[in-house]
């Protein structure tokens, strides 16, 4: 089984750039399961219905979330009817949406959990304790789990990667938007990536117009970003899947730029 795992997609640039490249990429890679992080999908913010729709189109199963969960409020409008799409389990009781979700491909169902890290970001509940349920939940319906830790510190991402070592399939960062070369397999068989990366813009400060993000650190004024345009990245992962245990066997991080063509 093989999971390809693309990191957060910024607005139009990196929509557009995930359109483009899946085909060839699913053709490289031939995954099982296509999941993408889409919280910054619509404008760096959140996303819409027209966008989710457009990703499950093009071959992605399941869209995970983070912190600008709710910033488009078109989201209100289809998360309750949604069954692909996860925000982070741990939002206190009473969130719209789900937290994770199974997804099938012939006899194979991979469960995908998302989840947010605490420090540097709002204070949900206990991703530890959060997770520690859910996964003993879901291993009696299925072995094969897929972890989507959205969060800012390297040190709680590394933590919650050796809280779940053995546990899960994969535990796989976000929210950074820049790719980690830490990939590896931790000794009781979970594949583990601090950070995937990002897609869209790559002469940008994490996909935003640069001139405006300098600005702001410079000055320490208010000021409002933009998406930036140009040329862009494209950063995901591929892990493979022991079909029998569920542990991973293999986990290999894509990244493409003007520095690092795609090689066929
Ligand atoms: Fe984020």
């Amino acid at each position: 089984m093989r999971i390809l795992f693309v990191g957060d997609v910024v607005g139009r640039p990196g929509r557009e750039t995930l359109l483009s490249m899946l085909p060839t990429l699913r053709r490289k890679y031939q995954p099982t399961f296509t999941i993408v992080n889409g919280e910054n999908a619509a404008g760096g913010r959140g996303i819409t219905p027209q966008i989710a729709k457009s990703f499950y189109e093009a071959g992605v199963q399941t869209i995970t979330m983070g912190n600008h969960t709710w910033d488009n409020r078109a989201i209100f409008d289809f998360i309750d009817d949604e069954k692909k799409l996860v925000r982070p389990a741990n939002y206190p009781p009473g969130a719209p949406g789900i937290g994770y979700t199974y997804i099938r491909s012939n006899e194979l169902e991979l469960a995908v959990i998302n989840l947010m890290g605490r420090t540097f970001l709002p204070a949900l509940d206990c991703p530890f304790r959060t997770v520690e349920e859910l996964v003993a939940t879901i291993r009696k319906r299925t072995p094969y789990i897929f972890v989507d830790f959205h969060a800012e510190a390297t040190s709680e991402k590394q933590a919650i990667g050796w809280f779940l070592d053995g546990k899960v399939s994969a535990v796989v960062g976000t929210h950074t938007h820049v790719q980690t070369g830490d990939a590896r397999i931790l000794p009781q068989g979970t594949a583990y990536l601090t950070d995937v990366g990002m897609v869209g813009p790559y002469d940008s400060i994490l996909g935003m117009e640069k001139e405006a993000v300098l600005n702001r650190f410079i000055t320490q004024l208010p000021a409002r970003f933009e998406v930036a345009s140009g040329r862009t990245q494209f950063n995901a992962v591929v892990i493979e899947v022991d079909p029998t245990s569920g542990k991973a066997r293999q986990i290999e991080t894509i990244r493409i730029d003007d520095e690092h063509p795609l090689s066929e």
